[in-house]
């Protein structure tokens, strides 16, 4: 599958083969560096659990799992993923470290989620929307799967439009196939599909370190 997008596209056949590459050395080379990120978004799905009550949570793009010790103990969490390699190492994990509050880890394609509408309290995607053929896909279904009056919490590397680190950014853009990402993913991607989407509303957006180049959303689904 290919979807044309702003900048390169990535296809299905190249994400899964650069994670099945990523991997076996994915967690020495991403765990320090993304940390940020996925302590915010742990952050966040705290913030939303109220004492005594679970939180049904669906992580998309969940990977080796290195968010999943970092959920409060009172989300129940689904994670799924496209790259069995990458499921492998996040399922030892669970296991090891005793999560007993991951209830499922699923191989499954972001772009078209086997989940029923409305079926989740909060729905994360740490690092994962600049990873898929089809960014506004994924969101309509993860907006499709929150339920009304859930979180939608996004982190992302996206690309700053001036200055040293933007050029690289832009550079590095040419070699996403072989990254399996997107370098040079611009914000106006989720910008634009909030807008229009009157369904979702941002709630909170800010920059995260290392030098501000990843970035935390939350949005909110509307109650009918
Ligand atoms: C950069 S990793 C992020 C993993 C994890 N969330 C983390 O913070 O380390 C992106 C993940 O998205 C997965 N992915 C890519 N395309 C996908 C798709 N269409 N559906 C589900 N997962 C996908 C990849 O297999 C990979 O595990």
């Amino acid at each position: 599958m290919s979807v044309s997008d702003e900048g390169k596209s990535l296809e299905h056949a190249h994400v899964e083969a650069a994670y099945a590459r990523w991997a076996p050395i994915y967690d020495a080379v991403f765990t320090a560096v993304m940390k940020p990120g996925r302590v915010a978004a742990a952050a966040a799905v705290e913030a939303l659990t109220r004492p005594g009550e679970t939180l049904k949570l669906l992580d998309v793009g969940v990977g080796t799992g290195l968010e999943l010790p970092m959920f409060p103990r009172a989300a129940r969490v689904t994670g799924v993923d496209l790259s069995e390699p990458m499921l492998a190492i996040a399922r030892k994990r669970v296991a090891e470290l005793g999560l007993d509050n991951v209830e499922a880890l699923i191989a499954m394609d972001a772009m078209a989620l086997t989940f029923e509408d409305d079926s989740f309290d909060a729905v994360v995607a740490p690092y994962v929307i600049t990873v898929v053929p089809d960014p506004r896909r994924t969101l309509d279904e993860i907006a499709r799967v929150t339920r009304p009056g859930g979180e939608i919490i996004l982190v992302n590397h996206v690309r700053q439009e001036s200055g040293p680190i933007g050029w690289i950014e832009r550079w590095m853009g040419a070699h996403s196939h072989r990254l399996g990402w997107r370098p040079d993913f611009p914000w106006s991607i989720i910008g634009d599909w909030a807008a229009a989407h009157p369904e979702v509303t941002l709630v909170g957006r800010r920059s995260l370190n290392p030098l501000g180049l990843f970035t935390i959303a939350r949005f909110k689904k509307s109650r009918r």
